[in-house]
């Protein structure tokens, strides 16, 4: 990794220290400060670690300048066209694609492990009904370590491997039990002969009352959002599942504290604004006036579905998800759809707009996901803790990443401290 005859030189006071430069397999290059504090007693200045590599990774590589996303090298359109949600999960835990044999006892492995433990059917119980979906996510997946004590040792490789499988597998179980529970009706038990994202459509719409036969085409839809959506090397909640994980953390805590942060409207919780966003516009003639408040740093609005920290040029995910949507709603024979309007009309506005050109912002994953979420049927709601399903092999994989590396520290950044200086305490009397 270190290229030792590439080196930068920091002249700091007058003395020279070398910065080794590290050579990634694809992407810029790192320089090496490691040894810089010890060195020459300075910090680096880097919030939201802009230009800060936090550690080294196999599993995803993103080019934002190119709009390019590989999963284990293979590009993201190559699996959403070919792959499946599984293959994919299997892709990014064990590093390459599956044999036929491979793949179908991995498929076994997950389908076997949907079911929750009974008793945390009670837990659920102690929600209140109207609680978002994701507040009881992040609850319940918190609570697994209660659950399954056999997994629980993160320097057994073998429990590492069962808490995995337990993640993947009963993550969308537990999503459609928080939804189930909010809407007042009974959970559905997850069916084996089903696929696993036909599974999760399953246990969200079907009741007890009525037959609920899995429409293909959504099932199609749903298990290429899962894909779109599993991992993205090292986005907020990936760094705060490695960020908890480094501490020992047990992985049902560390995936908790991943749900957590995905649902902030920066990240994950942007599905939701968005769709609730293109409802409020309602129609097209409304847009230029949501294009100028975005454009007002004083309104405190953004366009959400725009933006991205890392793609500069376009998100290679929304292509795909565009696609779908117009697949979606064309086989649901709502291809009218008011939302799915004022969103194509908002990307091109906003695509020819200046403001947004010379900034680089183009439409995310969450600009259409959101709406094909809609037309099967979700609420708002659900939509982050879909995304949180689906992040899950991704926040697993690199976990599992870390825990594996022989030199892993605990996670610990420094700061610019800008409090005040050494002072003595002042009796209340006095002051
Ligand atoms: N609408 C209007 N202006 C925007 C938007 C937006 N959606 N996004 C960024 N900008 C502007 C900022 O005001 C800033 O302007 P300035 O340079 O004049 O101050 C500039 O573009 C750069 O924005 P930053 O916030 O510095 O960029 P950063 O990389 O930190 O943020 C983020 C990226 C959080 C995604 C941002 O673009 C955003 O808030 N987008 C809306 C929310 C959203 O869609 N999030 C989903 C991200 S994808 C995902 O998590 C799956």
């Amino acid at each position: 990794m270190t290229d030792v005859a590439r080196s930068a030189k920091l002249t700091l006071d007058g003395k020279d220290y070398t910065l080794p430069v590290l050579t990634p397999s694809a992407g810029p290059e790192v320089l090496d400060i490691r040894k810089l504090y010890a060195e020459a007693d300075v910090f680096t200045f880097d919030p939201g670690f802009t230009s800060t590599a936090a550690c080294e990774s196999a599993i995803t590589f993103i080019d934002g300048d190119l709009g390019e996303l590989l999963h284990r090298g293979y590009p993201i359109e190559q699996l959403a066209a070919e792959s499946t949600h599984l293959e994919l999960c299997y892709l990014l835990l064990y590093g390459e694609l599956p044999n036929a044999a491979q793949l179908a006892d991995f498929t076994a492995r997950v389908t076997k492990h949907t079911m929750v433990h009974e008793q945390m059917h009670n837990f659920f119980r102690g929600f209140r009904r109207d609680a978002h979906p994701m507040a009881t996510m992040v609850g319940v997946v918190g609570a697994m370590s209660a659950f399954y004590h056999d997994s629980l040792d993160i320097n057994d490789p073998w429990q590492r491997e069962v808490a995995s499988i337990r993640m993947i597998a009963k993550l969308p179980t537990i999503a459609a039990m928080a939804y189930k529970y909010s809407v007042g009706q009974p959970f559905v038990y997850p069916k084996n002969s089903l696929s696993f994202a036909g599974n999760f459509l399953n246990m969200c719409f079907s009741v007890p009352a009525e037959d609920y036969v899995v429409n293909p085409v959504l099932e199609k839809a749903m298990d290429r959002i899962m894909m779109l959506h599993a991992d993205h090397e090292q986005n907020a909640s990936t760094s705060t599942v490695r960020l908890a994980g480094s501490s020992g953390a047990n992985p049902f805590a560390c995936i908790a504290a991943g749900i957590a942060c995905l649902w902030g409207p920066a990240h994950g919780g942007a599905n939701q604004a968005c769709l609730e966003m293109l409802r409020e516009i309602g129609t097209v003639d409304r847009i230029p006036e949501y294009i100028a408040k975005a454009k007002d740093k004083t309104s405190g609005f953004r366009l959400m579905g725009f933006g991205h920290r890392v793609y500069k040029n376009f998100d290679p995910r929304a292509t795909v998800m565009k696609e779908s949507a117009d697949e979606v709603l064309g086989l649901l024979g709502i291809e009218n759809n008011p939302t799915l309007q004022v969103a194509k009309e908002l990307e091109r506005i906003a695509l020819q707009d200046d403001y947004f050109i010379s900034k680089k912002l183009y439409p995310n994953v969450d600009f259409y996901s959101g709406i094909i979420l809609d037309a099967m049927g979700f609420p708002t709601s659900m939509f982050t803790p879909i995304f949180a399903i689906s992040r899950t092999v991704g926040w697993i994989s690199q976990w599992k990443e870390m825990i594996a590396e022989s030199n892993q520290k605990i996670g610990r950044p420094r700061q610019l401290y800008v409090g005040s200086p050494k002072r003595d305490y002042v009796n209340i009397r006095n002051r």
